[in-house]
This record gives C-alpha cells, sequence and structure tokens, in this order.
C-alpha cells in the first residue's frame, strides 16, 4: 500500500505537534508539517527517514498557501489528507473586545481554513480522493459568555465544512469536523494579543 500524505497547519505548539509527532512514527505517512516558523518544528529532526517535509506557512498569506501545496505535491505526488488545524483563541465580552483582534482571528480561524482548502481542492478533485479535517471546536456548537468572536468562528467552521462536505462527497473528498472541549494547549488571550501585534 502506497503512502498517504498528510498535511496539517499550526504544527509547532498543541493539537498539530501532537498530530504531527504521533505521525511521524509511522512508516506508511509522508507528512507535511507546517509552521510560520520552522525552527518551532525541531522537534520532528529525530524522525529524519525522508517522509517528512517541514514548510513555511501563515494560513493568511495566499502566496506560502500556493507554496505549500507545490511543495507537497512536487515531494510526494499527492495530498490525501489535509488537517486544518492552525487557530487562535480571544476572550472578551462582546463589548470590550478589539475589533482588529477579532478581525485577525477571523482572518486565520475562518479565512485561513478557506484558502487551504481551496488551494488542496483542485488537488483532491484531481486525485478522486481526499480527506478534509478541519477543527472546530465544543464552541462551534454551543455558545458562552466572553467568546461570542470566537464562536462566530467556529460557527462558520462548522457550516462552511457541513455545505462544502455535500458539494465533494461525489469527487470521493469527505470532510471531517473535530469538535474538541478544553484542552491545556497555547489557545488563549495571550497568544491572540502577541498574533495581532506582528
Ligand atoms: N485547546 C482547546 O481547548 C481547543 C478547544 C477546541 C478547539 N481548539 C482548536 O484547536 C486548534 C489548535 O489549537 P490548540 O489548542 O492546539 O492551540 P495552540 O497550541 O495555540 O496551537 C495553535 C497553532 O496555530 C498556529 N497558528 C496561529 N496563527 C497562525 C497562522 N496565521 N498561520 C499558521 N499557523 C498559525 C500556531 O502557530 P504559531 O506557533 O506560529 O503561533 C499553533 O501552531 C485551533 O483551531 C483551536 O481553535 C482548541
Amino acid at each position: 500500500m502506497s503512502n498517504k500524505t498528510w498535511l496539517i497547519t499550526g504544527t509547532s505548539t498543541g493539537f498539530g505537534k501532537s498530530l504531527a509527532l504521533f505521525l511521524a512514527k509511522k512508516d506508511d505517512v509522508n507528512l507535511v508539517a507546517t509552521a510560520r516558523n520552522t525552527s518551532k518544528l525541531d522537534y520532528l529532526d529525530e524522525f529524519n527517514h525522508g517522509q517528512i517535509l517541514k514548510s513555511t506557512l501563515d494560513v493568511t498569506n495566499q502566496q506560502e498557501i500556493d507554496s505549500v501545496v507545490k511543495q507537497a505535491q512536487d515531494t510526494f505526488g499527492s495530498i490525501d489528507i489535509l488537517i486544518n488545524n492552525a487557530g487562535l483563541g480571544y476572550f472578551g465580552t462582546f463589548e470590550e473586545s478589539n475589533r482588529a483582534a477579532v478581525k485577525y482571528m477571523f482572518d486565520v480561524n475562518v479565512w485561513g481554513l478557506v484558502d487551504m482548502t481551496r488551494s488542496v481542492l483542485p488537488v483532491m478533485r484531481q486525485q478522486k480522493a481526499g480527506i478534509i479535517i478541519n477543527f472546530s471546536s465544543i464552541g462551534g456548537l454551543a455558545s458562552f459568555p466572553t467568546l461570542s468572536f470566537y464562536h462566530g468562528t467556529k460557527y462558520a467552521v462548522e457550516d462552511i465544512s457541513e455545505s462544502l462536505a455535500q458539494e465533494v462527497a461525489g469527487s470521493n473528498i469527505k470532510v471531517m469536523l473535530i469538535e474538541p472541549s478544553g484542552f491545556r494547549t497555547d489557545w488563549q488571550v495571550v497568544h491572540q494579543i502577541k498574533h495581532c501585534q506582528k
């Protein structure tokens, strides 16, 4: 059986890093691990078996998206599974939230996921196969105070994914949602503010 190629966004920390570490140990996996700063992917160096590609990717940068999709195809010949994991959290009441920070969160959580998916879909359509796994959240199913805008991003991810799933089913492409509850990752407001000041 030929190797499957997995492309994951945001593998520097949290869920993305855990997934990359899990997949890096498998000998039937080609892994495209991405991060805005690839020096944060040094943890993969111990698995230097030629099936891991580390690539620079900010999901708000269309040029970097196009480049990573091309690199994945040139290196491994396919993209079988895309995991749209990169995402930010932002805590704040509706009235007090910083508009620029919230807008940036939508750029990453919604538009980053959309742009990644739109760039990978032609590859999957051509393959007549593929799986897209989108990170939503319990926050895409239920709403709590101080998270209105985060919920907005994850509800968008939910409904975009559910509609897309029906549009691509005929090409043997599946779209899945992951809806975690609370996990102790770097997902927090300090993280978000840091990105906005970048
Ligand atoms: N932790 C939870 O409780 C929880 C619950 C439900 C859903 N989620 C979702 O799970 C996903 C992963 O989050 P996490 O909990 O693992 O948090 P995390 O540890 O903060 O990881 C977030 C990842 O996204 C990356 N990222 C941020 N902005 C980016 C951008 N513009 N382009 C590319 N990558 C970017 C970060 O990379 P940098 O190192 O470059 O910042 C980091 O690798 C998110 O979609 C989050 O909404 C988390």
